[in-house]
């Protein structure tokens, strides 16, 4: 494949807009067949501007068709980031039974307050929508919810809380979350707050999505909060963290265990490499799915707006599918990319088992195209040593990752991926995720498309994303063996048709 100049970097089964600036998904959703993916879009720069809601379908979270923005600013505010939900009853009477209304929550942001220094810039809007997401109306009584004393009050995500039988929604407001519950998504009472104090603080709390999970194997529950926070990072700039609690339909308060985790390792995060942010859930995935699914922003504001893609800006991780998992004591929130992107394999290459004795070519050009793959294998006969894999090309542009398990860390080493140039910070060092038990062996999945390296540990339990500009397409796959022989097993390397 030859590509050409403007499209080396558009990822080939990653969501992008056609045109224009993209950062946060918003209001996603499951309705009659099809996924609903909305975003935060600036269509007439490709740089951050007066934010819009746009839109794109798909019904099996791979391939999208975008569509007609969904919600433009108006008077009131840029339209910042939020969610929706399928009012499959119409409690909120905007549509009826026959043709339930979809209602979206989004924050006002009135940039003429924010440079007047008035008192709520932030508040937040309800919109709703009876044609399937195409189009919406404001609510004419907006803002629903106004708290004009926090400067940062955003982003509110709303859910149907079944065990509470109430819609709920909780915002970021600086440094702390607020719960909020309703009878009919019009009118919301505040219930409870949490987070000061609590968790990674390094800069402003966003994005944040309350909901219960049942923990994988069994049929106890527990409330997973995310939460994203920009600075703060566990490698700068913008990450995702998250806690596990339980809640009474009023208040949420941390597991125990959960508390005990973050004094050793003080936050917990969904993905620790640089570019996956403000990513929350999936509404509307019926009970027969069951699946908890999340998208989130393949990029990081502390570079995000000098990336060098010219006609777009910003793409989206591959929806993943999240469990709450409890190995011992501990819980874990894993990831793992969705199953249906089984369905785009066009051809297969099986390696059973590999003595990695020398530095070993596992797979190049010659077989594969390495900007659009699914590796899994397992590493086995670990020592206390450095693992490193490397994706390469002849213009000399590399990514390295893998586990140092001396030091105990996981990590992408993107020093040498080819444009550098747009950011001081970008590649100045290696990401790194910790780890505090020993293993000997690890199973290992990753998903390479052009430009994006996304690497799922321990079925996802540690997960690592990071997005590269290498000058011209990967295409060679290696690893390098540094002081002991290691075997890798059952390698599926899977080619993607796109
Ligand atoms: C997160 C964020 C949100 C805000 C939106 C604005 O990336 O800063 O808090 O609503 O982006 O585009």
């Amino acid at each position: 494949r030859v590509y050409s100049e403007e499209e080396l970097y558009r990822p080939n089964f990653h969501y992008t807009p056609k045109k224009g600036w993209m950062n946060d998904p918003n209001g996603m959703f499951f309705y009659n067949g099809y996924y609903h993916l909305f975003y935060q879009h600036y269509p007439d720069s490709n740089v951050w501007g007066p934010m819009h809601w746009g839109h794109a379908i798909s019904n099996d979270l791979i391939t999208w068709t975008e569509k007609p923005i969904a919600i433009y600013p108006d008077e009131k505010g840029y339209i910042f980031s939020g969610s929706a939900v399928v009012d499959l009853k119409n409690t909120s009477g905007f549509g009826s039974l026959q043709n339930p209304p979809i209602v979206a929550m989004f924050t006002y942001h009135n940039p003429v307050k924010e440079k007047a220094g008035e008192a709520g810039v932030q508040s937040q809007g309800i919109a709703y929508s009876l044609d399937e997401g195409l189009t919406w109306t404001k609510y004419e009584k907006n803002p629903v919810v106004k708290f004009p004393s926090v400067k940062d009050f955003r982003d509110p995500k709303m859910t149907w809380d079944n065990v509470h039988k109430q819609w709920l929604m909780v915002l970021a407001a600086g440094d702390k979350t607020m719960f909020y519950s309703s009878k009919n998504l019009k009118d919301w009472q505040l219930l409870s707050d949490f987070g000061k104090n609590i968790g990674a603080h390094g800069g402003v709390w966003e994005c944040p999505d309350f909901f219960p999970m049942l923990i994988d194997g069994s049929d106890e529950y527990k409330w997973v909060l995310l939460l994203s926070i920009n600075p703060g990072g566990p490698n700068g700039g913008s990450a995702t963290q998250y806690f596990v609690g339980d809640f009474d339909g009023t208040t949420f308060t941390l597991d125990e265990s959960f508390s005990q985790d973050l004094k050793q390792h003080k936050s917990l995060w969904i993905d620790y490499g640089r570019d996956n942010y403000a990513g929350v859930t999936w509404s509307n995935i019926s009970e027969t799915d069951g699946r908890k699914l999340f998208t989130g922003w393949m990029s990081n504001w502390q570079y995000a707006n000098k990336v060098p893609t010219e006609k777009w800006r910003g793409s989206m991780t591959l929806p993943r599918e999240l469990k709450l998992i409890k190995a011992g004591n501990h819980f874990r929130v894993s990831s793992q990319p969705v199953k249906e992107l089984q369905n785009y394999v066009s051809k297969t290459i099986k390696k059973e088992v590999l003595k990695i004795e020398k530095k070993t070519v596992l797979i190049d050009k010659s077989l594969i195209d390495l900007s659009r793959v699914d590796i899994r294998f397992t590493m086995k006969n670990l020592k206390k040593d450095v693992y490193t894999f490397s994706l390469s090309n002849n213009a000399n542009n590399t990514i390295h990752f893998g586990i140092n398990t001396k030091d105990k860390y996981f990590f992408i080493d993107r020093r040498k991926s080819g444009d550098l140039s747009f950011s001081d910070v970008f590649a100045k060092q290696i990401s790194k995720a910790p780890f505090t038990e020993d293993f000997d062996k690890m199973d290992v999945r990753i998903l390479i498309d052009k430009t994006s390296i996304e690497v799922f540990y321990n079925n996802g339990q540690t997960v690592m994303t990071e997005i590269f500009f290498p000058e011209k397409p990967m295409e060679t796959f290696s690893v390098i063996k540094e002081n002991f022989n290691f075997k890798i097993e059952n390698l599926i390397i899977n080619q993607l048709k796109f």
